[in-house]
Order: C-alpha cells, then sequence, then structure tokens
C-alpha cells in the first residue's frame, strides 16, 4: 500500500443546469437548448460533460418547451432529474426551484448554464478546488468585448460582488473581467444566500449574481477561477450557434490529426460531439458524421459519404458517395461502394455491397457479395422485415429480396430476380420470367413503326423501307 498522501477527495458534487429560458433571439419554436451542436442537442454538451464529473445529482430546471427538453435530457441523462420554472424570473429564482431535488444533499452545488456548451470538466475542477479558499467561486473569464456580460468586481480579499450590465455604472461597466455565469459553492449556503436575493434591480429578476455581496456581507468569501472566454461561449442568435459550430469542428478536426486520423481536406469534414475515429483512419473529403459513430483504425472512408449511428471496423472501405444509417455494423475489410445505403443491418467480414444498393433489417454473412442495384424490400408498409443472406452467397444484380426472406450459405440470386421465398444453402434461385427470343422481330418492327409515322406525317417516308 503507498504511504504517499492521497489528494483530497473533492466534496460531493451536485449538478443544477439551468435551461427554462426562452431563447427568444434564436426566432425559433424549438427551445434554445434544443438546437443541434455537432449533431447533438446544445444541452447535450453540458450533460455530457456534467456527466464526467460523476455527480452525486443532476438537475435540470427546465421551462419553456419543457416536454421537449425533458425528453431529450432524458435521452442523453437518464439519471437527471428535473424541476420546474413556470416563469423566469431570474437566474436565482431558477436555481431556487431545485430545492426539493436537493433535499438532504450535503455537498457542493454547480450551476451550469444550458446554453453555454463549451465548459470544460478540467475548468470545473479547478473550481472545485478552489473552494479550498473560498465559499463561493465563480467562473470569470477576460472579454475581448465585455458587451452585456456581468462585470465581477474585485478587491484584496478576493471577490467582492457581481454587477449586472443593466445595473452596472461606467466605471463598473469598464471592467473586462466578466461572469460566465458558472457557480460553485457549498449546495446548503446557496441555497441560504438565495432566499434573501431580492430582485430591485434594472431587470426585476432575481440575480444568482446577488449571491456573492450576500456571501461577503456575512464574512464569507468568493473567488474567480478564470478559463478562456471561448469556453464560456453561450448561444442566444444562430449566429452565435453558427460560431459555436464552426468552433467545434475546428477543435475537432485539429483532435483528429493530432490522435493520427488523415483528413484530405480536413476543411471540409463535419464531425459530431461523440465520433470516434481511430489511427490511421483515412477521412477523405466532404464526409459528414452524424451522431454515434465510430470508425475503427485504418479504414477507410471515401469522399461524400454521410453516416450516423453506425461502426465500421478495421480495414473497411466505405464510398465515395455512400450512406451508412443507425444500426450499421460493418465488419473487418467489409467494401460498401457508391450509391449504396446500409440502415440496421450487419455485415460480416469480408461482405460487398458495391454499386447502387439498398441493404435495410438485414445480416450479410463473410464473404457474400451483393450485386449491383440490390434491394432488401424490408418495409410493406406497416411494419420492417428481415432479410438474411448466408456467408459467401452471391447476389445477382438488381435482385428484390422481399422480407422477411432467407438466402442460404454459398447460394445464388440470379439477375433481376423477385426473392420471396427462402433459398437453401448452395441453391440457385430465379425469380424472373423467362427470356423468349423471336428471329428477326426487332427488325420488323421497327420497319413497321417507321413507316406507320411517315404515313402520318408524309415526311421521311423514301427511307424508311415498307410498312
Ligand atoms: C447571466 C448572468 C451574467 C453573466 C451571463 C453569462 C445573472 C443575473 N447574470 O446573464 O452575470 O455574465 O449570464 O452568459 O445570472 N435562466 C432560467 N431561468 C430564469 C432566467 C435564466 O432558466 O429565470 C437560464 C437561461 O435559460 C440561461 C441562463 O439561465 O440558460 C442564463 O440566463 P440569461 O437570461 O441568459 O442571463 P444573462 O442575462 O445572460
Ligand atoms: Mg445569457
Amino acid at each position: 500500500m503507498s504511504l504517499a498522501p492521497q489528494p483530497l477527495a473533492p466534496h460531493p458534487l451536485a449538478i443544477v443546469i439551468l435551461a427554462a429560458g426562452q431563447g427568444s433571439r434564436m426566432n425559433s419554436d424549438l427551445p434554445k437548448v434544443l438546437h443541434p451542436l455537432a449533431g447533438v442537442p446544445l444541452i447535450a454538451h453540458v450533460l455530457r460533460m456534467a456527466q464526467g464529473l460523476e455527480p452525486a445529482r443532476l438537475v435540470v430546471v427546465t421551462g419553456h418547451g419543457a416536454e421537449a427538453v425533458e425528453r431529450a435530457v432524458a435521452e442523453h441523462a437518464p439519471e437527471a432529474v428535473f424541476a420546474h420554472q413556470a416563469e423566469q424570473k431570474g437566474t436565482a429564482h431558477a436555481v431556487a426551484q431545485a430545492r426539493n431535488a436537493l433535499a438532504g444533499f450535503e455537498g457542493d452545488l454547480l450551476v451550469l448554464y444550458g446554453d453555454t456548451p463549451f465548459v470544460r470538466a478540467e475548468t470545473v475542477q479547478a473550481m472545485q478546488a478552489a473552494r479550498a479558499d473560498h465559499a463561493l467561486v465563480v467562473l470569470g473569464f477576460q472579454a475581448a468585448d465585455p458587451g452585456r456580460y456581468g462585470r465581477l468586481v474585485t478587491d484584496g480579499e478576493g471577490l467582492e460582488r457581481i454587477v449586472e450590465f443593466k445595473d452596472a455604472s461606467p466605471e463598473e461597466r469598464a471592467i473586462t473581467l466578466c461572469n460566465s455565469g458558472v457557480l460553485c459553492g457549498g449546495a446548503g449556503q446557496i441555497m441560504g444566500l438565495i432566499d434573501a436575493v431580492g430582485n430591485a434591480n434594472a431587470a426585476g429578476e432575481y440575480y444568482l449574481t446577488d449571491t456573492v455581496a450576500l456571501a461577503r456581507a456575512k464574512g464569507l468569501s468568493a473567488g474567480v477561477v478564470r478559463c478562456d472566454e471561448g469556453e464560456t461561449l453561450g448561444i442566444n442568435t444562430r449566429a452565435e450557434l453558427a460560431l459555436a459550430e464552426a468552433g467545434f469542428q475546428a477543435r475537432a478536426r485539429v483532435e483528429a490529426l493530432e490522435s493520427g486520423v488523415t483528413l484530405t481536406a480536413p476543411e471540409t469534414v463535419f464531425m459530431a460531439l461523440d465520433t470516434m475515429i481511430g489511427r490511421d483512419a483515412v477521412i477523405g473529403p466532404n464526409v459528414v458524421f452524424g451522431p454515434g459513430v465510430t470508425v475503427e483504425t485504418g479504414a477507410e472512408i471515401r469522399a461524400f459519404c454521410h453516416l450516423e449511428g453506425c461502426h465500421v471496423s478495421r480495414g473497411a472501405v466505405v464510398g465515395p458517395f455512400a450512406r451508412l444509417r443507425p444500426g450499421a455494423e460493418l465488419a473487418e475489410d467489409v467494401r460498401v461502394g457508391n450509391f449504396v445505403e446500409i440502415k440496421n443491418a450487419v455485415l460480416d467480414e469480408g461482405a460487398k455491397v458495391n454499386h447502387l444498393s439498398y441493404i435495410g433489417d438485414a445480416s450479410v454473412g463473410e464473404g457474400a457479395n451483393i450485386g449491383a442495384g440490390t434491394v432488401t424490400c424490408n418495409y410493406d408498409g406497416v411494419m420492417k422485415h428481415h432479410t438474411t443472406i448466408g456467408a459467401r452467397a452471391f447476389i445477382g444484380s438488381d435482385t428484390m429480396l422481399v422480407a422477411p426472406v432467407r438466402v442460404g450459405a454459398e447460394a445464388m440470386t440470379g439477375s433481376g430476380s423477385v426473392i420471396t421465398e427462402d433459398v437453401p444453402e448452395g441453391a440457385l434461385a430465379l425469380g424472373r420470367a423467362a427470356q423468349v427470343v423471336k428471329p428477326e422481330l426487332a427488325r420488323r418492327l421497327m420497319a413497321r413503326l417507321k413507316a406507320v409515322k411517315a404515313s402520318k406525317t408524309g415526311k421521311g417516308g423514301r427511307d424508311q423501307g415498307e410498312g
């Protein structure tokens, strides 16, 4: 056993995420925190970071669009509980709504905003560490343009108070150290301070920021932890959302390149929050990753592919111009070529679907070859049905596989077949009309048609042959 001193465990943590605001400047029917950023709702970014801190409780305060917001939160963080703020009376009032959800909790409370997606876990950990010196810790940043942010007024002992822009004097407005809104302190203490917050200010709101001056008046200390301005970027408008997207993508591309992924044209590749790409994978130009994609080491995604909810194994090659939809599972050395769509289908090792095909709700065995233009007819208008294709089966071009249906291992289907019955292992199935050949009939038919045309128009009759 080591005798080295163990680092002090931080206090147990509860996190409250404020997400009740309307976000009226988005000019949208969709609640602000549900607008997508990197393929997932804004609030999913905050939830993911919060989950990384392993909080004892995770509370989301909802108001505008509560039902939709709660559904999205439950999808990304099923452990989250909700507090409702019917009327938005300010950030302190919003935190107060979490009182019941925090009942009996003893430890630190961290307040985050649902519309501020880039705060890093390391930054919060620095705030938790600063709690050793201060009752309240606020996350601040030096603003290039302090605009309408709350200003942090400091003194010899740390943070004296926070003044909102609307209430600030010209001297206070000249301060460039601004409030990010992220705040940490003892849960019981913050709740007690909130009780004393009034709304006699320019906005007529209950400001969470007032807890700082109230703490100081009680002889408690407050401090500031600083972070980069980019980390506290809050989304209020579509322009800010677009800026945040660009910032996310720029960082994601750099991270991918640094981790050993080849991006031929990095500026044209778009990733989601959870995109995982292995070392020595090669990603061509104009590739879009939706949520839930894993690409293993050494796989290649060629130009103009769209992937979401799928897994691409080592040595597989996808595209150009392929679409992998949720549930597409490609084993090692699989080939998926141009104009192919794969959905909810497992392709075993070395299977090939190289051209113009739809493979949905299917299992494709090892080394099977799917000819051009093959379609799994998986939907009867009401239900989806499964197609099973055995190992090393050979599906002829333009085969319609009418599910539910099974093609056995090493079986073949003839080109143009409509397969409605199971095909046993090793069998050849032909599901098409037999070919009929009529000697010379094509020439005679053509001549007749041309003669008919000539008799109607009076033109071109002479060199058209007999009719
Ligand atoms: C707040 C801070 C300000 C800081 C800025 C950083 C206060 C009083 N001010 O100002 O010092 O510089 O954030 O972006 O805290 N919300 C609710 N319910 C409410 C009010 C707000 O849930 O009743 C949520 C909003 O949805 C949003 C967050 O709290 O996610 C911040 O509210 P917002 O109105 O944007 O505060 P700011 O005026 O930007
Ligand atoms: Mg704001």
